[in-house]
């Protein structure tokens, strides 16, 4: 059986962590650092987790402002609005909550965020810093999950690491961070070709491509270290039927509820080979959050406000 990585405990740890340092900045007479959010529109699953992000600000004494623009926002208004948090010196961090509205430039909108308060770490600049392995903002998923890695004391040295997902949130700065801790990295996708004999050969698998229980427990080398960044809805129950023959509960949960959240890896499979496993829920997401208050944390400090 392998062993559990729990993410939701070491995310606790990392909330802790940051919880002191505030502290100890309003000891010293410093003010607590600031993250503002940006939600556009209604989007349910964006609200819970923005939900979760100013929840997590709360409990570390960091203290949040939400900006909530209509959907129909214009891009030149959402750039305005962006630039007001610039320029605002109360402001440590700002978040836009991803994904935006159709009519809207994701990419225009995020790089119009001051990179000193780009606590997503997607501004070019910051991208450029980690592809250079300098210090910097970087994105929350893929450092906290170093971190946890770390902190569960996994070698990664040398070691054949696979990343399935290419996104520039996750897969991308994912693989080069493993690159810098000197695994031998591949980065897979949704066109590889032979997906399963690939992932077969890595010693660490971080999946990231969104497509709930993919990862099938023959497709993981025994022993190997998985981590699973996705979370997914599963409202199908024929689909649930066939990822979850080896969670009979989740299963039954999800036939009694009408939906349940797995990851991109089959999770009761996965425990019977794997030496390590995350969650979900309970691995990465709570992680992502913790990343995200270090990220503010950090960014306050850089700025010596
Ligand atoms: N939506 C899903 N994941 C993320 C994230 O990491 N950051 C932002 N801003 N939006 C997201």
């Amino acid at each position: 059986m392998a062993q559990l990585l729990d993410g939701k405990a070491y995310a606790d740890q990392m909330l802790e962590e940051v919880r002191i340092a505030v502290e100890a900045r309003k000891k010293d007479g410093l003010a607590p650092p600031c993250l503002a959010v940006v939600l556009v529109g209604e989007d349910p699953a964006s609200q819970v987790y923005v939900k979760g992000k100013v929840a997590a600000c709360a409990k570390t004494g960091i203290r949040s402002v939400e900006r909530r623009p209509p959907s129909d926002i214009s891009q030149s208004d959402l750039n305005l609005l962006i630039e007001s948090l610039n320029s605002d010196p109360g402001v440590d961090g700002i978040l836009v909550q991803l994904p935006l509205p159709k009519h809207l430039d994701s990419k225009a909108a995020l790089h119009r965020i001051s990179p000193a308060k780009d606590v997503d770490g997607f501004h070019p600049l910051n991208q450029g810093h980690l592809f250079e392995g300098l210090p910097g903002l970087r994105p929350c998923t893929p450092s906290a999950c170093m971190r946890m890695l770390k902190s569960y004391g996994v070698d990664m040295k040398g070691q054949r690491a696979l990343v399935l997902g290419r996104s520039e949130i996750v897969g991308k700065p994912m693989a080069l961070m493993l690159l810098e801790e000197h695994a031998t990295v591949t980065i897979a996708h949704s066109r590889t070709v032979d997906l399963p004999g690939v992932c077969r050969e890595a010693d660490i698998l971080v999946a990231a491509i969104g497509k709930p229980g993919l990862v099938e427990g023959s497709w993981i080398k025994p022993g190997a270290v998985v981590v699973d960044v996705g979370i997914n809805r599963v409202m199908d129950v024929p689909l649930g039927e066939r990822i979850f023959v080896a969670e009979p509960g989740k299963l039954e949960k999800l036939r009694e509820k009408g939906s349940v959240l797995c990851g991109d890896v089959r999770f009761g499979e996965a425990m019977q080979v794997a030496g390590a496993v995350t969650p979900v829920p309970g691995g990465v997401g709570p992680l992502t959050i913790a990343g995200l208050m270090m990220n503010t944390l950090e960014a306050c400090e850089n700025r010596g406000a």
